[in-house]
């Protein structure tokens, strides 16, 4: 299997959120903390506009969620954990992918539930409002104090219990709880493959082959160098 970051995201124009570059270096993260969000709807979307759909409309996927599909379809990738919430593996024609924050895809109203796609909704006017009751319509993604999902929780857990082999691509490894899934696959057998041109918390740890390298570059070698099904 596959758990991704941030990193994998980066050749396709998204700053990582850490290291060089990382937008926590530009914006406060509190702007994307839940209390935060709910007390200022306005201050909290100008920022999520900015970080995630501007840059989001631009970015098309890389060869490396490319390489990953690819993995996939020759039946050799079993399922893809990502922490990204910017839909470029399902884009790059990944299928079975386990948004372990969600995704930028959808709004949901904070009040009735109802829920709407991102590119339908016009953001030029702030917070937008659900066309039902009128209501804050908050991003389908975690904010920071909020809880992961039961589903990606229990699915991602499940297959890095199940996991050979995982590639951990992009990621520093961080973030709780999403930053247990590679420690979960070592502790069940898995040998770790890590693909990050920087060491991550992994790396010295559990990491069993490290390939110091970004991941648009790697990992189609990684694709050449198998087999042919
Ligand atoms: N190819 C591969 N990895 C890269 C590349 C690249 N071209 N460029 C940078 N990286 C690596 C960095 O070295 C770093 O290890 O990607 C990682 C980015 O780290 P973070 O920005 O911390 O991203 P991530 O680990 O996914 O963050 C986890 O933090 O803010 C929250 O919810 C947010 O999902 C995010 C979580």
């Amino acid at each position: 299997m596959a758990f991704t970051g941030a990193g994998i995201s980066v050749e396709s124009g998204i700053p990582p959120f850490r290291g060089e570059g990382g937008l926590w270096q530009k914006y406060d993260p509190e702007s994307l903390d839940i209390h935060f969000f709910l007390r200022n709807p306005e201050a909290s979307w100008r920022v999520i506009r900015e970080i995630f759909y501007e840059a989001f409309d631009k970015a098309q996927p890389n060869a490396a969620h490319v390489a990953l599909a690819e993995l996939e379809s020759r039946g050799v990738l079993k399922a893809l954990i990502t922490q990204n919430i910017d839909n470029l593996h399902q884009r790059a024609g990944s299928r079975v992918v386990v948004e372990f924050h969600g995704s930028a895809r959808t709004l949901r109203c904070v009040d009735c539930a109802e829920s709407c796609e991102a590119s339908q909704t016009d953001l030029s006017k702030l917070p937008p409002t659900c066309r039902l009751c009128g209501a804050i319509l908050k991003p389908d993604f975690v904010f920071f104090g909020e809880p992961i999902s039961h589903h990606a929780y229990a699915r991602a857990f499940l297959e890095a219990e199940r996991a050979d082999v995982m590639l951990v691509i992009g990621t520093t490894g961080e973030v709780m709880p999403a930053g247990l899934v590679p420690r979960i696959a070592k502790s069940k057998g898995a040998t770790l493959i890590e693909i990050n041109p920087a060491e991550s918390n992994y790396t010295r740890e559990i990491t069993d082959i490290f390939i110091e390298a970004k991941a648009a570059e790697a990992l189609p070698r990684l694709l050449e160098a198998l087999p042919a099904s």
